[in-house]
């Protein structure tokens, strides 16, 4: 097949990655936005290159014109979490969706695969708008831990540098590996509530600094300049302490202040 036809094979490919990159990534911004614990940690997408699909029909028997039709993970996307838990809620996400439909459903985490791997697939069908029109492809989204993304990432490199052929000695300790990637993902899962407390305080925490040192700034430009360097300090001495109860009264107390001015502004 000639360089330009295969430009335009993947070019809807190309769309839909970018696509589903974008509405990903606005799910983590949703929820970071509403200071609510996203399920989803990192999103990243890619579509397969030439060679691996050649490589592919050559493995499966799979004829060239039938490429769009029988390769299912032209365009990949990878879901990251940070509890298996999460990898639930998202494949729940995605079913919801109007955007996409779920055609096939993989789960390699009650199944593992003989090698050790774990994950869960969804191939969805996609549509994506074209010069020719609107176009229906499959898209294989792979969602997983943080943990059995690192467990995934070294063994396929492995894989690579090997060309498939892991000697037994390694492939036992990536088996060995595999086993404490799970025992991982379970030690994380049983702390689990403890660990979302301590996130959303975190977040709390953050924003309300934030909050405050806006605020601050904001006064400077119109308001006594040496009354609110005396606020920035009393600020700090706040800081200081770690008392989330304190900070949010000198937020509240920041607020009465700013709307102060706002309303001689008005
Ligand atoms: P592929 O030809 O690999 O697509 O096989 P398949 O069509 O039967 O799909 P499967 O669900 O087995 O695998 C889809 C994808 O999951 C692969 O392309 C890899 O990205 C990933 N995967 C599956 N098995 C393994 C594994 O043992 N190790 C790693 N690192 N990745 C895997
Ligand atoms: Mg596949």
């Amino acid at each position: 097949m000639e360089i330009q036809l295969w430009k335009e094979i993947l070019t809807p490919y190309d769309l839909a990655v970018k696509e589903l990159l974008v509405k990903f990534n606005h799910i983590i911004m949703e929820y970071r936005s509403r200071n609510v614990y996203s399920p989803i940690e990192a999103v990243n997408g890619r579509v397969k290159s030439i060679s691996s699909i050649l490589e592919k029909c050559r493995k499966k028997d799979i004829p060239v014109e039938k490429i769009t039709e029988q390769v299912e993970d032209i365009a990949g996307i990878r879901i990251m979490c940070q509890f298996v838990e999460d990898i639930y809620k998202v494949a729940d996400i995605i079913k919801n969706r109007s955007d996409m439909e779920v055609v096939q459903e993989k789960n390699y985490i009650d199944n593992v695969k003989p090698s050790g791997y774990r994950s869960y697939h969804l191939i969805v069908t996609y549509n994506v708008e074209t010069m020719e029109g609107s176009k229906k492809i499959f898209v294989e989204i792979q969602i997983r831990t943080l943990a059995m993304n690192f467990w995934a990432t070294i063994e396929h490199s492995l894989q690579y540098k090997y060309r498939y052929n892991i000697p037994d000695h390694i492939r036992k300790r990536l088996n060995a590996s595999a086993e404490a990637i799970l025992k991982l993902d379970e030690e994380m899962s049983s702390i689990h509530d403890e660990i979302m407390d301590a996130q959303s305080s975190f977040i709390i925490h953050a924003n309300i600094v934030s909050e405050i040192l806006n605020n601050i700034q904001n006064l400077y430009k119109v308001a006594n300049k040496k009354e609110v360097i005396k606020i920035q300090d009393e600020f700090f001495e706040i800081y200081k302490k770690n008392d989330l109860e304190q900070l949010r009264s000198f937020a509240r107390q920041l607020d009465i202040i700013a709307e102060g001015y706002r309303a001689q502004s008005l």
